[in-house]
């Protein structure tokens, strides 16, 4: 965690987002979710959905929620609980909402890099899952996300997520290829992510956080100082 990166082109950022047209959200969940994610990541989403069952809490903030596939799936702690979705993409943001129309949640138009501007609202939990490696700039300047949401965050708030590392991961067989094939295309931008980086910006920000693998995933959660959760 040394020197300041140099922030990558507006026009990357946008095309991390860009790449989630409606016919990719078509299939996103069946295919991304229920295919790659375990076959060529060696992470199934049952994994990543016991993250959400895990840290979801009654407010929650979700940064890039996709099709909000986790969010309909989660174990959430009470019946009726505050959601707020912050995209870059507006389209994402328009189906997320329709998907979620049950819990009446807020779309919030945003790069996760910049300041939030969310307001005097307080969450009880910030899902980050499969963001990171849609960021272009490396770790240390994805890892700003984390900066960002702290404002927002209640007292024994946690942050949790997964992403795909290129390196100090076990990656299945199938994976190195389809990683180049993913950053060429430009719908990934995780070349040089590992393992270790992800650690180095969780410590220098956070006492209280966990951080594993599974297959070419690393796996994260954080708790905030203070609360009783
Ligand atoms: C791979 S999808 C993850 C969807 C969902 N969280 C899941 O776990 O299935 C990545 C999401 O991040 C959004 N995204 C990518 N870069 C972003 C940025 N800089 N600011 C805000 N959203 C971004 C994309 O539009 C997309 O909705």
């Amino acid at each position: 965690v040394s020197t300041e990166p140099k922030p990558p082109a507006p026009e990357e950022i946008e095309e991390g987002a860009a790449v989630y047209t409606r016919a990719l959200l078509a299939w996103y969940d069946m295919v991304a979710l229920g295919l790659v994610c375990p076959l060529v990541w060696g992470c199934p989403r049952k994994v990543m959905k016991r993250l959400h069952d895990a840290h979801v809490g009654e407010r929650h903030l979700d940064l890039g929620p996709g099709t909000g596939f986790f969010l309909r799936k989660c174990r959430w702690p009470v019946a009726a609980p505050r959601v707020v979705l912050v995209d870059l993409n507006a389209q994402v943001l328009r189906k997320a909402s329709r998907k979620l129309r049950a819990f009446n949640p807020k779309a919030v138009r945003r790069d996760v890099l910049q300041p939030l501007d969310l307001g005097d609202e307080q969450f009880d939990s910030v899902g980050m899952n499969m963001l990171l490696h849609c960021i272009p700039g490396g770790m240390h300047y994805k890892a700003k996300v984390f900066d960002q949401v702290l404002p927002y965050l209640a007292p024994g708030g946690r942050i949790f997520g997964a992403t795909v590392l290129s390196e100090g991961v076990d990656h299945r067989k199938a994976a190195p290829k389809f990683l180049e094939q993913v950053n060429n295309d430009g719908i990934f931008h995780n070349r040089g992510d590992s393992l270790d980086q992800l650690d180095a910006e969780l410590s220098a920000r956070f006492d209280d956080y966990e951080l594993t693998s599974r297959g070419s995933m690393g796996i994260f959660s954080v708790r905030v100082p203070g609360g009783t959760r």
